[in-house]
């Protein structure tokens, strides 16, 4: 269904995001007839470029990082025809009128902040003082929102006094990701798993997001922020607030975002020795983090494991093991729901322990799987074995190799339509890092070193033993 018509101004238009994900998404929702010929994005940077100079510049990020609808010529030329461009710079004068008059009325006017935060604030005052940006324009804002509570609050304000919190439209780009929103439809779409989503039946749940690459050129993001602050106070966060919420009324944005809070909010504090930090080696011809992050004595760990607990109702008791980390074994990012054991055993000489558990495969290869315990076939009485009930939802929904919108071609088409369920909300924000500060502090009070660990393997040992010591283990990364 196509979205109404827009104008997108993209500050940082020129910048790695915009040539990587943004345009490239948008022009597959052009393609896709999603993004109309009515509709118009301006690239603004600080680059002296005139409008050609920018859709060569686009043109090749599409064809580097497009896909295969980046050969369609045709339609690219016509995505690019809906492309201009505006040197502009927060801290002076020009630009800014020729802005105002390429912004049509009776557009949706969205503004994406793909800039450093510091700008945020200067931006928005430019969009006022020109009167670009009007009482039902949206603004777009990337992670990292903030570094800590403080400098989270202290964004929150300034983007409140230039636009009310319905404008504003902070990305999490798992929020996006298909089987991240499939994780709703499963537990609210089914009546099978709601009744047994509480510690009467759930014995715990792991989330793993485990990346193969490394930092590579990052490194000097990265080694500010860690895997805490990089992926767990926001995507690992995210996802264990859609795992763990109480049904929201309607799938609505008010509705989704109250429940999401009463998660974080509910999150208990996280003892020392809950928390396993790592650093990747080097190891098979691989540099180490260090060397990759261009700083031999970082103590910025790229791994990290938690055990985390949720103190309400629900979920008082079983504990929620987050972990993430790079150069590990392989691209594989799922969230693991381990029911109880049976109560008892009706079958004799049974005594392996058969655990249902619930597997929803975010990346690769996504879909969902259930573990459960059946007969073993054959003359030899009542054996049993656990086998996978197993789906993938392209080979289901009979959809290999077929195009599934990216995360931020999704969220983009939802900013337009004005769509906030599926993007943090300020307080949402405030609130995770509100658990996460004290952690960190913790650590860096410490001088914590982070254990090391081989590239390819499954991070550090001492990550093995948080479950073992519980008589759990983690699922296989593979
Ligand atoms: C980003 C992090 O937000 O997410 C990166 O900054 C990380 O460090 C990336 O690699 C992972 O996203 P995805 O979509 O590849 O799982």
């Amino acid at each position: 269904i196509p979205v109404e018509p827009f104008d997108l101004v993209i500050f940082g238009g020129t910048g790695d995001l915009a040539r990587r994900k943004i345009l490239p998404g948008l022009f597959r929702r052009f393609r896709a007839g999603q993004m109309t010929p009515d509709s118009r994005i301006i690239g603004a940077a600080r680059a002296p470029l005139d409008a050609d100079a920018y859709r060569e510049m686009i043109r090749q990020g599409i064809e580097e990082f497009g896909g295969p609808e980046s050969k369609d010529s045709e339609s690219l030329a016509a995505f690019l025809d809906r492309l201009d461009y505006v040197s502009v710079d927060a801290t002076v004068e020009e630009g800014w009128p020729r802005l105002a008059a390429l912004m049509r009325d009776g557009v949706v006017r969205a503004f994406y902040f793909s800039v450093a935060p510091s700008l945020f604030g200067p931006l928005a005052e430019k969009l006022h003082e020109h009167a670009i940006a009007d009482v039902d324009s949206r603004i777009v804002v990337e992670k990292p929102f903030g570094r800590d509570l403080e400098s989270a609050r202290a964004l929150n304000r300034t983007l409140a006094e230039y636009f009310r919190e319905e404008q504003i439209y902070r990305i999490d780009h798992y929020l996006g990701k298909e089987t991240v929103q499939n994780l709703m439809a499963v537990r609210f779409g089914n009546l099978l798993f709601e009744p047994l989503w509480n510690n009467h039946y759930v014995d715990h749940i792991q989330i793993t997001v485990a990346e193969t690459v490394g930092v590579e050129g990052r490194g000097g993001y990265y080694d500010k922020s860690g895997a805490m602050r990089d992926m767990v106070q926001n995507h690992l966060m995210q996802l264990l607030c859609l795992i763990a919420m109480e049904p929201p009324s309607r799938f609505e944005a008010g509705a989704v975002r109250d429940e999401k809070l009463k998660v974080i909010r509910a999150l208990q504090p996280v003892p020392v020795h809950h928390i396993v930090r790592g650093q990747y080696d080097a190891g098979d011809g691989h540099p180490s983090y260090r060397e990759e992050a261009g700083n031999p004595r970082s103590f910025t760990e790229s791994f990290i494991a938690i055990r985390a607990e949720i103190a309400n109702w629900r979920w008082a008791g079983v504990p929620f093991y987050l972990r993430t980390g790079k150069k590990l074994k392989a691209r594989h990012s799922e969230i693991a729901v381990v029911f109880k054991d049976l109560p008892h055993t009706i079958f004799e000489g049974d005594h392996a322990r058969h655990r249902n558990i619930l597997s929803i495969r975010l990346q690769p290869n996504e879909g969902i799987d259930l573990t459960v315990t059946i007969k073993e076939p054959g003359p030899g009485g009542m054996r049993l074995i656990d086998v996978p009930l197993d789906m993938t939802f392209s080979e289901a929904l009979g959809q290999e190799g077929q195009d599934v919108p990216d995360a931020y071609e999704r969220l983009i088409m939802d900013v337009i339509r004005g769509n906030q369920t599926l993007f943090m909300r300020g307080d949402e924000v405030e609130a995770a890092w509100a658990w996460t500060d004290p952690l960190i502090a913790g650590w860096e009070a410490r001088n914590d070193v982070p254990k090391l660990y081989d590239p390819g393997s499954t991070g550090p040992d001492d990550a093995l033993m948080l479950l073992h010591r519980e008589g759990r283990r983690w699922r296989e990364i593979k």
